[in-house]
């Protein structure tokens, strides 16, 4: 069974936190897209991870993880989260691998990032700066550098020069600082030595895994708005966030994937800007209350709305969405009465899909379905039979009005505060 798990909202949905509880009855975890732009957490007893390239598959021991073709790399970063995952017990030796075609993201990207987020003032993406957008478009462009010519010095110091010789053009000429080829050249190929012993050609091997009937679960990152296709463009990262995005991510064929599981929380998120149609201030306010919903990543404060079905149905038909995940059920425990967004009023007209014109989205108004809240703590209940009636009834009409299977509800951060429905 290979498995593919997707963001179906704005990202930080939990996705993390699922990948850890299905990583259970899978072989390999596998990243396919993103960079460390992704803040995935997992909570198990006391301990606390935060993974940003790394599978969170690598939690549990002797499962194996690839960060495959189509994950952008910051090296260095990916050295730090390496070590830290070292010095808190998590051996990685023979279990991580690193696909030697995958692209790198390197300071000049940073620093583009950050010089076109200046230069559109208002009008930012509010990217997290790791430098993606300029990475990928490094990639699309035949302009990039990967994992394969890192391990070759000779090799990558050339292509570097010429790289920061034009990237330099270009910072100078939008008001920023130059990079010291000297400096990139020694920190780049002192984090290649160390990733060294993972790279390898991940494609051959994941095949052969196949080939032994090994369960590969996909983890995806971001959510399905944020897709450079499918997302709200031009607020969006620039991946394939869908479930397609495994596939060419990592080289495994569409007819080899199984079921796709979708995950999302029981209201809406969203870190950046952009439209966001069910955004509610009172909703914000009471999950910022409560101490939840700051990014895992860059540390926002997200924002919050009620759940919108539109959204999820849109994303049920783009990633062919078999099962529902549903998390952070328990935020919604204090409220009297809940919302649900079950179309948009556009212009006028009810409509069923989000339109794919960001400004357009904006002229949405929700029309909501009220439900009752249930006004008791959920943390603790480990059936779906033992959940308040209206807790129940709010989650059949999720997956209902988003048209798959429920079939994981998440009442808390913890590993065991999960249930199978
Ligand atoms: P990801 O990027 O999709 O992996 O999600 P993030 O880790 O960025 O954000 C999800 C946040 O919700 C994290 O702080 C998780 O620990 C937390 N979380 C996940 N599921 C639940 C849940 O069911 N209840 C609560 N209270 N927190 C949850
Ligand atoms: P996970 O995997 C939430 C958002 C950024 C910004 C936009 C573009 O943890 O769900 P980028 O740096 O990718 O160019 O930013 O995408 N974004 C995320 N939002 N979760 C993420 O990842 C995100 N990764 C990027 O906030 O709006
Ligand atoms: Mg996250």
């Amino acid at each position: 069974m290979n498995t593919i798990l997707v963001g179906a909202q704005w990202g930080d949905e939990g996705k993390g936190k699922i990948i850890d509880v299905l990583t259970e009855e899978a072989d390999i975890v596998v990243r396919s897209q993103g960079g460390n732009n992704a803040g995935h957490t997992v909570e198990i007893g006391k301990e606390k991870f935060v993974l940003h390239l790394i599978p969170s598959g690598i939690l549990r021991a002797g499962k194996k993880c690839v960060i495959a073709n189509g994950v952008v790399i910051d090296p260095v970063a990916l050295v730090g989260e390496i070590e830290g995952l070292e010095k808190r017990g998590i051996k990685l030796a023979n279990r991580l691998l690193i696909s030697e075609t995958a692209h790198l993201v390197l300071p000049y990207h940073r620093a583009l990032d950050e010089q076109r987020e200046l230069r559109k003032g208002r009008n930012k993406i509010g990217t997290t700066k790791r430098g993606i957008g300029p990475a990928y478009g490094d990639k699309a462009a035949r302009t990039g550098l990967r994992m394969i010519d890192l391990v070759r010095p000779k090799t990558f110091s050339t292509k570097l020069k010429s790289r920061i010789e034009e990237n330099n053009a270009i910072l100078e000429s939008l008001g920023g600082a130059p990079l010291s080829f000297r400096e990139v050249e020694k920190a780049y190929l002192d984090a290649g030595r160390k990733l060294a012993p993972y790279i390898t050609n991940t494609v051959v091997w994941l095949h052969g895994q196949l080939e032994k009937q090994k369960r590969i679960l996909f983890e995806g990152a971001q959510g399905t708005f944020l897709d450079i296709d499918f997302g709200t463009y031009p607020f969006v990262t620039s991946s394939n966030t869908t479930a397609g995005g495994s596939c060419t991510g990592s080289g495994i064929p569409p007819h080899r994937m199984d079921r796709v599981v979708g995950v999302m929380k029981a209201y809406t998120t969203r870190v950046g800007e952009g439209p966001l149609p069910t955004e509610c201030a009172e909703v914000s306010d009471m999950l910022h209350a409560m101490g939840r919903e700051f990014g895992a990543t860059t540390g926002r404060a997200r924002r919050c709305g009620w759940f919108d079905a539109v959204a999820t149905r849109y994303a049920r038909v783009v990633n062919g969405i078999d099962e529902l995940a549903i998390t952070n059920l328990d935020g919604l425990d204090t409220l009297m009465e809940i919302r649900i967004c079950i179309a948009y009023e556009c212009r006028g007209k009810r409509i069923a899909f989000p339109p794919n014109d960001a400004e357009e989205l904006l002229h949405c108004r929700p029309i909501y379905r009220k439900f009752a809240g249930w006004q008791r703590p959920t943390s603790d209940v480990r059936h779906f039979k033992k959940l308040p009636v209206a807790a129940q009834r709010y989650l059949k009409a999720l997956a209902e009005l988003t048209g798959a299977r429920l079939r994981i509800v998440s009442v808390g951060a913890q590993r065991e505060q999960t249930f199978t429905v």
